[in-house]
């Protein structure tokens, strides 16, 4: 039992998701003492409510969808329909099993769990129920939760969030997905391969706005194509309950009706409550502040994480995690490259890019060069029957700065153009490597080969 009796340990972390659980591997594999509290389940949203749980149901959705296209490939078959309780027993037994090895990789290090919901009491100690556990050093890494719109009542049923999405035991009818963030665009492209009529409301001109904008575009066309009504640049008015689902309204008057509403306008951080104001750690409605050190103004207290202003992604919580974890230890690891970070939706097609769009880039350098390749010439997107390309946006002879890449399977190739855009390799560095044939992966070569002056199998 560790207790304040017993003296601070290394390190207390508040909440067990991808920043927590990462920092507190990597401070055991450092000799640190470490107690790890969560509330709830170990794994946070990533491993129980987000990117575990979603990545399965749009696997079974590319099976639904290859089965109806199976024809096209020569193979006959017959589609039947979606198994709810089964695709639900499919997408719960890949989580249960990365939970149960989690949570032995974690007890495996000697780090101890404490089950319970904990609050922060002063700048070194946390307190669950009546434990108080002291630490050299705190992290707060709680996490974030679905949001919604003011005056827009989540009641979970008909107007849901994606946890409720997640535990639907139905496949709604007709949906309407509100936000074309990766949540929205990854719950649309779910539910239309289920056989849902959706559509997606979504207040910038384009779907996936942050995206390279012929991304987005290919994206539109795609999931057009697909059957997915799209209304962009539509400010959404309000919401009716109805004996049938749900009447939304749009404010230039058009009306959508639906079974369900999904609300996917972004998360928010989890920290009410917690005890942070009461220590003084400094927040901005409500994220917690660091600096690039991931410290907050209490010395002794650090954020990770969805926690924090910035990206919201597992794997960027994963780095802060080791990152944090390297510097208590005393060591001095390379801060987090914000501006490099991969990002993926992966609905059907998938969107994936690093560093920077043009627009961007232009602002920051003024002059610069893109190119794209279109996936028609490339062997393995004709033998997957996908459409996309890979633009790249480069400085003039100078390093590529930004990948942004849409088809089916591109989100395994942004590893390569992550270590591009990292290492500040320029299109002939790349050009230089061989990519195997026939992969989607010649595609980044291809598009490489292009922006160096000696294209291969490019028309443009
Ligand atoms: P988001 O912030 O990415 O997208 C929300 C979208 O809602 C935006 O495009 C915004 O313009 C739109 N919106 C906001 N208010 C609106 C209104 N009144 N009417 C119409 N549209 C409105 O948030 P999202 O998709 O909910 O995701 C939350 C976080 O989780 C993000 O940081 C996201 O990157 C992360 N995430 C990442 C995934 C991945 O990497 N594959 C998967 C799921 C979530």
């Amino acid at each position: 039992m560790v207790d304040s009796a017993a003296g601070p340990v290394d390190l207390v972390i508040l909440g067990g998701g991808s920043g927590g659980y990462a920092a507190a591997l990597r401070a055991a594999e450092l000799g640190q003492e470490v107690v790890l509290i969560e509330k709830d389940k170990l794994g946070g949203t990533c491993l129980h409510r987000g990117c575990i749980p979603t990545k399965a149901l749009l696997h079974s959705a590319e099976i639904a969808d290859n089965i109806r296209e199976s024809e096209n490939y020569g193979i006959r078959s017959t589609f039947d329909g979606i198994d709810i309780a089964k695709v639900n027993a499919y997408k719960d037994s890949v989580v249960s099993k990365l939970y149960r090895g989690l949570t032995g990789l974690v007890k495996g290090r000697g780090i101890e769990i404490v089950e319970g919901h904990g609050r922060l009491v002063s700048p070194t100690a946390v307190a669950v129920g009546d434990r108080v556990i002291s630490g050299r050093h705190v992290v707060l890494a709680t996490g974030s939760r679905s949001k919604s719109l003011p005056g827009l009542e989540i009641d979970h049923r008909q107007v849901i969030t994606s946890d409720d999405a997640l535990a639907l035991d139905r496949v709604p009818a007709s949906a309407v997905v509100l936000g074309a963030g990766a949540i929205g665009c990854e719950f649309a492209s779910v539910w239309r391969s289920f056989g849902a009529d959706v559509s997606i409301v979504e207040a910038l001109p384009h779907l996936v706005p942050l995206e390279e904008e012929s991304s987005s575009k290919l994206l539109e066309r795609a999931l057009r194509r697909r059957g997915v009504k799209q209304h962009l640049s539509a400010r959404f008015a309000g919401v009716k309950s109805t004996d049938a689902g749900v009447t939304v309204s749009l404010e230039d008057g058009t009306t959508i009706e639906a079974e369900v509403l999904l609300v996917a306008v972004g998360r928010g951080p989890v920290s009410e409550g917690l005890g942070y104001d009461e220590v003084g750690i400094a927040m901005d409605r409500g994220f917690v502040l660091v600096d690039h050190q991931l410290r907050t103004n209490v010395p002794t207290v650090s954020a990770i994480g969805d926690l924090r202003p910035g990206l919201q992604l597992a794997h960027v919580g994963f780095a802060e995690g080791i990152f944090l974890a390297e510097s208590l230890a005393g060591l001095s690891p390379a801060h987090v490259d914000y501006d490099n970070v991969p990002r993926v939706t992966y609905s059907s097609p998938e969107v994936a890019s690093v560093g920077l769009t043009s627009a961007r880039a232009a602002e920051l350098y003024g002059e610069i060069v893109t190119h794209t390749y279109d996936l028609a010439g490339n062997g393995k997107a004709q033998i997957l029957q996908t459409a996309g390309a890979v633009t790249l946006v480069a400085l003039p002879d100078g390093p590529v700065v930004g990948i942004h890449m849409v088809g089916d399977r591109v989100g395994e190739l942004i590893a390569e153009a992550q270590l591009i855009t990292n290492w500040e390799a320029t299109a002939t560095d790349v050009a230089q490597l061989i990519h195997p044939h026939p992969t989607l992966s010649e595609a980044i070569g291809e598009a490489h080969l292009a922006l160096a002056g000696k294209p291969l199998h490019s028309h443009n």
